[in-house]
Parts: structure tokens; C-alpha cells; sequence
């Protein structure tokens, strides 16, 4: 795009808008309320539309012809086309004629390779001042009595500007959306022409078509009676302006033809399947659907477009105060739930599971496995049908892996991976990207992998398959069950006996796990071994309650006065324990009830009560056994009286965030005295103030500060939950049944 280096006045003198449709009128009635132009004139051939837009305060005057005001428009002027698709080239031809290059020029059209090769052949070239646009918004309605001047807010308008657009025209057609309320996106006019084939266009074609067919139909009257809310919801676009879609369908031809073809096999496969009474086939593809349509609503709802409405959606306003008295239910645990998928994918048989953790992370391992060809029934309610294919049964999957944040994914799928006979790519979200991932890719060399990670050692990975992997004897040189876990996972598959030394006890989620689902593992002392080669049999697992989602809630108990809360079937495994031991020698009063095993995990009922909490020197050996548990633990530490002292932690540095760091800065900005050193952290209790903390999109980080409000003095503002969902989806409601008084969003 060619440099002009311009200062864009923020006002228009004139705004112009061609065509008074939907769009047209809408951009035109926003502009006028929100004082963009100084004078906003609407162009229509119909003299009632030009009536009724002055009527209803649309523009502020009306034309019936370009050449009555084209002599008025220079520089500071913009002209918006808003004429259906295939209208636009007469338009073009009457602008090229009549207006100045000074004059910016924009357009509405749903596709946009056909108005920027129609201006290529009318100017010869593509114009300077011709910014093609796109605003994703609109309504089944159509016309100028349905003209919303908010139609735009929080929605994406997409530009694509060529090679030859010009820097000052561009930045006035931005500053029209970004007035209006809208997010401004650029893109490429190919890609942009594809992507809203596969949207827009086709959803369109598909709902008429379906309409269509069924009115042709002599019973149509009848069947109508009974439609139900899902054919209005299915069908609704079918309503909307015919002209308008034939000229779309015409227009971006190519692109809606290669996903219409694509459509058409899919349809014809599941006809296949329908008739061939093939359930797998129906039920992959349903599952696979279902599962992608909640991510994408999850999508949705997440990526507000506008700047700075995603922070505050996102933000949680905590009044101090609460009472910590309830019985609360918690959400399974998340290493258990990771591993049910994976062992239940490489099992023969159907493994059933219930209390399936329903939070982002173990959900990205379960999409991964769906992914990787296993057929896999819910979750719903917790609960999961795996129809488990063996340790050689996995397919290769299509795309690159996405894993979110989740580093638990990515760390044992790296191991499974490796010893399969296919490519694999697997990636995650910006946290994940940071995560250090030499750890496995050093020991999966050493057993013959071939994987490979970005230069800094961080994901993406790739993995290439058809290695033969042979055992190794590893001494561990960080305490991590997930690099523990990763080289089992990758034993299953080597030649000989895989032997692991920790340098302290980490969780065994994994070992257990393995003997339940039949596979022998020896452990011995801090020495674990398995031999490759044999085979899972599918099991039943029952995940019990998060210890480490608990732990919020265990210290919302220990710091507030006269608490009391009980949670029910919570795992109490002893390398998870450290979260009651550090508790308890702080003060608190913890007690383990209806102690028992549930599918070769521990697991009790915990009640836990306030008393007098003081500061101590967390003992080192603790440290990965409350590994997760820290944020929590440092909000104990900010209501002990003394110093709290906690060393041999740097693991903290390079979790989801460097948890020290977040910790420190967050409770210094609420007044603690929180000192961070390399591998720890030094904590001096006091009063819990009030102000804003960023969790850095750590979702412990952001839980545990949300907790501090039961004893801050005014109110903490938590930024950038999000995360929150990864592995606690119903924290927020559960903080209120303790009596935080908790809400999201701006608080004005
Ligand atoms: C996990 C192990 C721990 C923990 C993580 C889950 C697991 O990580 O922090 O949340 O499920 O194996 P490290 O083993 O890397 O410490």
C-alpha cells in the first residue's frame, strides 16, 4: 500500500452514502449520531426511500443523482457504496466519471474480488482512493426503515486494501468504523472472498435450499405446523433479501463452489452412513461436530471484537468480605481426567468414566484424541464412553494438534506421539508457547524419537512417526510428573524396560492409572520402570474432585475467621498432599473423613476450619507435592502472622505464568510485603488492601487473588481470567456460595 504521511482528521466534512439499504442507512444514521460528518447526505433512485431516511433521521440530505453533489466533494469527503453487489460497477463507472482521486471511496459488498476487478477495468487500475469493505453485520431485514445506527457495535468489519490503496484513504475508512463502533480487520480480497464463502454464503445457500424443497412439497402447509425451534433457527436467514443473494452467489462463484462441492460429498457420505446404518460413522462425525460447535461458541463469546472489551469482560470485581461456611461440590481432577482419555484411547475396550473434569484443558486432550481417530461419547455430566483402539490404533490427524494452555497435553501427547507410526504437530495458545519443552524432547531423543521444537525450545512441536523407540534408564533432573509421565507414556512403545529416577516424589496419577488399566509398573522407592510392548485393557475410572481446585477453598477457610467447609470425594493421593500438610502446620484445622479408594485413588472427605494461622518455612520436600497449589498457599501466607518462607520452587517460574512474579507484583499492589527470590518467595503477613492485579491469564493466579477478598478492606479487581474455565469452570459460583460477593465485567 502506498506511504502518504497525512494526519487524518477524525470528523468528515461530507459523508455520502449510495444506496439506502440495511447497511447503507444503518453506517448513515450511525454517522449522523455519533457527529462523524459534518453533513451526511444519502443517494437513492426511489424518491419514498429518500423520504422516509430524512423522516427517520438517517442522513441529513437527500439526492437523487451523484452528479447534483459531485462537484461539492474534494478532500475530507467520503463516498460509502452501498448498492447490492452486482449494482456496484455502475456505481463505479459514475464515480470514476465525476469524483476527484481526493475523494475516499468504500463499499459495503459481500464479496470483494469482483467490485476490485470491476474497478480495474473501469479505471484501468485499481483507484488510490478505492478501500474495499465489508462490515459482518446485518439483519434478515432489509431496507431503510430497518436502519440500527448500532448495527456496527462490537462487530468485525474486514478492509482489504490492495497494493495501491492509498495510506490517507485507508486510515478515513477506519476511522469511519472504529466511529461507529466497530473492530477493523484487514485481510487479503482471495482469502477474504473464501472465508466468508464458508461462513456466510454457504449457511445462505443451504437455508434457502432447504426452504426451498420442503415448500415445493404438496404437505408444506401441514409439515410447517409442526416445525419446531430448530428449523426457525436453522432457517431464519432464509428470509432474507433475494436480489441481494443472487448477486453474492453470482459474484463469489469460485469460492462458494469449492465448498459447495465440499459440502456435497460430506452430505453424500452421511447418506451413506444413514442408509448403511453405520453408527460409528454417524456418531465420529456428530461428536466431531457437537465438539466443535461448542468451541467455536466458546470462541465467540470469547473473542469480543472490540479492543479492550475482551480485558473487562474478563475481569472480576471482588467486594471484601464472605463467611466461608458451605458444602461445596468440586470438579474432578484435572491430571486424572488428562489421563482417563489417554489410557481409555490406547486401551482395548470401552472405558467408561465419570467425573470427568469438563474445564478447557482436559477438553483440549479430548478433542486431541478425537482428533487422532478415537471415537469418544460426551462429556456429559461428567461422564465419557471411550472407545478405546489399541496402542497401535491411532490415525493420524489432519491438522496440527491444538492444545490450548495446556501443558499436561502437550508433555504426555509428546510421549504417545513419538512411538506412533505418523507425523504429529502440536501446539497451544500464546501461554503454552513459552513453556520449556526441552525437558521431554531431551529423553524422547535419547529412547530414538524424532522431535523437534521451536529454537527457544518451546512448542510448537513436531514429531516425526516410524521411529523404533528403545527403553532408557533416566535420572529425572526436575521434579515433574509430567516429564515422568511423558516417558512411560513412550515406554509403551519402546523395546526393553523404561526406568525413570525422580529426584523426589512427584504425582503417580500415571502409574496408577497404568495398573488399572492392567499394565504392569514397578515402582520402587523413586525409581519407576514399565517394559514396552504389552497391552491396556479398557477400565472404569472414577476421577474424584481436584485437591488442587479445593485448595482455594481450603484456604478461604484457614484465613477467614469462624469458617467452616466441607468438600466431598476430594483426592487426597500422598503426592498431592502437600496442600494439607503446609495448611496444617500454618495452623489450620483440617479433617479427613470417609477415607477410602476409588479406582486405585485415594480419596476423602474434607472438612477445614479456621484457627489462628502463622507464618513458616514451607519444607522443601512439600514443594512438589503443592506444586499447584502455591498462589493459593501465598494468600495463607498474607493472613499468618510472621513470615512465610517458601524455597526450592522455581518449577513456579514457568508454569502457566512465573507464578512468583505474578504473585509478588499482585500482592505488593494489595499492600503485603511479598519478596520474590529465584526459586521462591519471602511473605510477610498483613492487612489484604484493595486494587487491581493482573493475573497474567494464569488461572491459579487469578482464583487465588479472587479468594484474598474475604479479608481484604476494600475491593480487588482481577484482570484477565479468562483462563479461569481451564480447570475450574464453575469457580466463580462457587465463590459465591462462600459469600464473595463476585461479578464480571466493568463496575462502574
Ligand atoms: C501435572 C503435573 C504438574 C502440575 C500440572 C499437572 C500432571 O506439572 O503442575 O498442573 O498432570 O502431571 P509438573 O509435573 O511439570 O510439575
Amino acid at each position: 500500500m502506498a506511504k502518504r504521511p497525512e494526519k487524518i482528521p477524525s470528523k468528515l466534512n461530507k459523508f455520502v452514502v449510495i444506496g439506502l439499504g440495511l447497511i447503507g442507512a444503518s453506517v448513515a444514521k450511525a454517522a449522523r449520531e455519533k457527529n462523524l460528518a459534518a453533513e451526511v447526505i444519502g443517494l437513492s433512485r426511489r424518491s419514498s426511500t429518500l423520504e422516509l431516511a430524512l423522516e427517520n433521521g438517517v442522513i441529513d440530505r437527500a439526492e437523487k443523482h451523484l452528479n447534483h453533489i459531485a462537484p461539492e466533494l474534494g478532500s475530507g469527503d467520503l463516498v460509502l457504496i452501498g448498492v447490492p453487489t452486482l449494482a456496484v460497477p455502475a456505481v463505479l463507472k459514475d464515480c470514476y466519471k465525476m469524483l476527484p482521486e481526493s475523494v475516499t471511496l468504500t463499499d459495503v459488498a459481500s464479496v470483494k474480488g469482483s467490485i476490485v476487478e470491476s474497478a480495474r477495468n473501469i479505471y484501468g487500475n485499481i483507484p488510490h482512493q478505492l478501500v474495499p469493505g465489508h462490515p459482518i453485520a446485518g439483519s434478515e431485514k432489509s431496507g431503510v426503515d430497518a436502519a440500527l445506527s448500532n448495527l456496527f457495535e462490537g462487530h468485525r468489519v474486514i478492509l482489504t486494501p490492495t497494493e495501491e490503496t492509498a495510506r490517507n484513504h485507508f486510515d478515513r475508512v477506519i476511522a469511519l468504523w472504529e466511529g461507529v463502533g466497530a473492530a477493523v480487520s484487514c485481510m487479503d480480497v482471495t482469502r477474504h472472498d473464501e472465508i466468508l464463502a464458508a461462513t456466510s454464503h454457504l449457511p445462505h445457500l443451504l437455508a434457502f435450499s432447504l426452504v426451498d424443497t420442503l415448500a415445493a412439497r404438496s404437505d408444506y402447509q401441514e409439515i410447517i405446523k409442526f416445525a419446531a425451534g430448530g428449523f426457525r433457527d436453522f432457517t431464519r436467514i432464509a428470509a432474507s433479501d433475494p436480489i441481494m443473494w443472487r448477486d453474492i452467489a453470482l459474484a463469489n462463484k469460485t469460492a462458494i463452489l469449492g465448498i459447495l462441492d465440499d459440502v456435497m460429498s460430506d452430505l453424500n457420505a452421511l447418506r451413506n452412513a444413514v442408509r448403511d446404518a453405520n453408527e460409528a460413522y454417524l456418531l465420529d462425525a456428530f461428536n466431531q461436530a457437537q465438539e466443535a460447535r461448542q468451541r467455536h461458541e466458546k470462541q465467540l463469546k470469547r473473542h469480543k471484537v472490540i479492543s479492550g472489551q475482551t480485558d473487562s469482560e474478563y475481569r472480576y470485581h471482588v467486594n471484601p468480605g464472605g463467611h466461608a461456611r458451605a458444602e461445596l461440590e468440586i470438579p474432578g481432577d484435572k491430571s486424572i481426567s488428562h489421563r482417563s482419555v489417554m489410557l481409555g484411547s490406547l486401551a482395548n475396550g470401552l472405558t467408561e468414566v465419570t467425573g470427568f473434569l469438563e474445564g478447557e484443558d482436559s477438553l483440549a486432550t479430548l478433542r486431541a484424541f478425537r482428533d487422532l481417530g478415537v471415537i469418544i461419547e460426551g462429556p456429559a455430566q461428567g461422564r465419557l464412553a471411550i472407545h478405546g483402539v489399541g496402542l497401535d490404533g491411532l490415525k493420524p490427524a489432519s491438522e496440527p494438534l491444538r492444545l490450548g494452555n495446556s501443558g499436561t497435553s502437550i508433555r504426555l501427547l509428546s510421549g504417545i506421539l513419538a512411538g506412533q507410526k505418523f507425523d504429529s504437530i502440536l501446539e497451544g495458545d500464546a501461554s503454552l508457547l513459552k513453556r520449556p519443552m526441552e525437558r521431554i524432547a531431551e529423553p524422547l531423543i535419547k529412547m530414538g524419537a524424532a522431535v523437534s521444537t521451536s529454537e527457544s525450545m518451546t512448542p510448537p512441536i513436531s514429531v516425526t512417526g516410524g521411529q523404533q523407540l528403545n527403553a532408557i534408564d533416566y535420572v529425572m533432573p526436575v521434579a515433574s510428573a509430567q516429564v515422568k509421565s511423558c516417558i512411560l507414556l513412550a515406554g509403551l512403545f519402546a523395546k526393553g524396560v523404561t526406568r525413570i529416577h525422580e529426584p523426589s516424589p512427584t504425582r503417580d496419577h500415571t502409574e496408577r492409572m497404568l495398573r488399572g488399566f492392567g499394565y504392569k509398573v514397578q515402582t520402587n522407592g523413586q525409581t519407576i520402570s514399565l517394559e514396552g510392548g504389552a497391552h491396556l485393557t479398557a477400565s472404569r475410572v472414577d476421577v474424584p474432585g481436584d485437591i488442587s481446585s479445593a485448595a482455594f477453598f481450603m484456604v478461604a477457610a484457614a484465613i477467614m475467621p469462624e469458617s467452616d467447609i466441607v468438600m466431598k470425594n476430594i483426592g487426597v493421593n500422598d503426592t498431592r498432599f502437600g496442600i494439607i500438610t503446609i495448611l496444617r502446620q500454618m495452623g489450620t484445622r483440617i479433617d479427613l473423613s470417609n477415607c477410602r479408594e476409588m479406582a486405585g485413588e485415594p480419596v476423602a472427605d474434607i472438612r477445614v476450619r479456621h484457627d489462628s494461622l502463622v507464618g513458616i518455612d514451607v519444607p522443601m520436600e512439600q514443594v512438589p507435592l503443592a506444586i499447584d497449589e502455591f498462589p493459593a498457599i501465598f494468600i495463607a501466607a498474607s493472613c499468618a502472622t510472621g513470615v512465610t518462607r517458601v524455597t526450592g520452587a522455581s518449577e513456579l517460574r514457568v508454569k502457566e505464568s512465573d507464578r512468583i512474579s505474578a504473585m509478588a507484583d499482585g500482592l505488593n499492589i494489595l499492600g503485603i510485603r511479598a519478596l520474590p527470590t529465584d526459586d521462591g518467595i519471602e511473605i510477610t503477613g498483613g492487612k489484604i488492601g484493595s486494587g487491581e492485579v493482573d493475573s497474567r491469564g494464569d488461572h491459579r493466579v487469578a482464583m487465588a487473588f479472587i479468594i484474598a477478598a474475604l479479608r481484604s478492606t476494600g475491593p480487588i479487581i482481577v484482570n484477565d481470567c479468562e483462563n479461569i474455565a481451564t480447570s475450574f469452570p464453575n469457580f466463580a459460583q462457587l465463590a459465591g456460595v462462600i459469600g464473595l460477593d463476585i461479578a464480571r465485567g466493568e463496575i462502574s
